[in-house]
């Protein structure tokens, strides 16, 4: 069974919305842990309220941003971790969890890669004038929101949207393609071909 280890920054949604579909019966996966690397992060009491284990790691704890990646390793693998998922993990992933993880670690990004990458991705497809944005899941290589592409959704942008209510239409559908790319993923239904992801039909 795939191990999930889930780190978030914030509010969680995108955490919630992989708990309900493991509860639900859709995400055949066990969500072995929640790190965090703010002690305030919401997510920690959603993960209090399913019972799952949640740390705050917190990086001005640790001399180096290396120690401080390698200690989150050391984390994930001790449960047994085998698929990292970031959920609003607002931070650019160390070398040392890439390196231990190799195509094992997911994120969710607010906007059609490549598109708008970097922070605040749905103030950027506005100020750009973009009419269509959107989400994007893929997997993490070490440059910022650069690695291979699994499940996209597209988004309309509307003449009068604010920052809020873009990021609002984008994150419903944020709820939706995360947990169907973990499950692809927990399926075996992945694969690569270069730096294409495969579905299998
Ligand atoms: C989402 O928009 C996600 O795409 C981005 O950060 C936001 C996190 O939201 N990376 P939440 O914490 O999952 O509610």
């Amino acid at each position: 069974m795939t191990k999930v280890g889930v780190l978030a920054s914030g509010h969680g949604s995108n955490f919630q919305s992989i708990i309900d579909a493991v509860k639900s019966g859709y995400l055949n996966v066990s969500i072995e842990c929640l790190i965090t690397n703010n002690a305030d992060a919401f997510a920690i009491e959603r993960a209090k309220a399913h019972g799952i284990t949640s740390m705050a790691i917190l990086e001005k704890d640790f001399r180096t941003k290396d120690d401080y990646y390698r200690k989150i390793t050391t984390e994930l693998q001790t449960l047994g971790v085998n698929l990292v998922v970031l959920a609003g993990f607002m931070k650019l992933v160390g070398k040392a969890l890439i390196e231990a993880f190799p195509m094992r670690i997911m994120n969710i990004h607010p906007a059609l890669l490549p598109s708008f990458k970097g922070l605040h991705a749905q103030r950027q497809a506005l100020q750009y004038g973009g009419k269509v944005s959107g989400c994007t899941v893929h997997f993490v290589d070490e440059g910022l929101d650069t690695g291979p592409i699994i499940i996209q959704a597209a988004v309309p942008v509307l003449s009068n949207d604010t920052e809020d209510t873009l990021s609002e239409r984008i994150l419903k559908y944020e709820h939706e393609i995360y947990p169907r790319a973990i499950k692809l993923f927990a399926d075996g239904a992945l694969s690569f071909e270069g730096r294409v992801v495969k579905i299998a039909e």
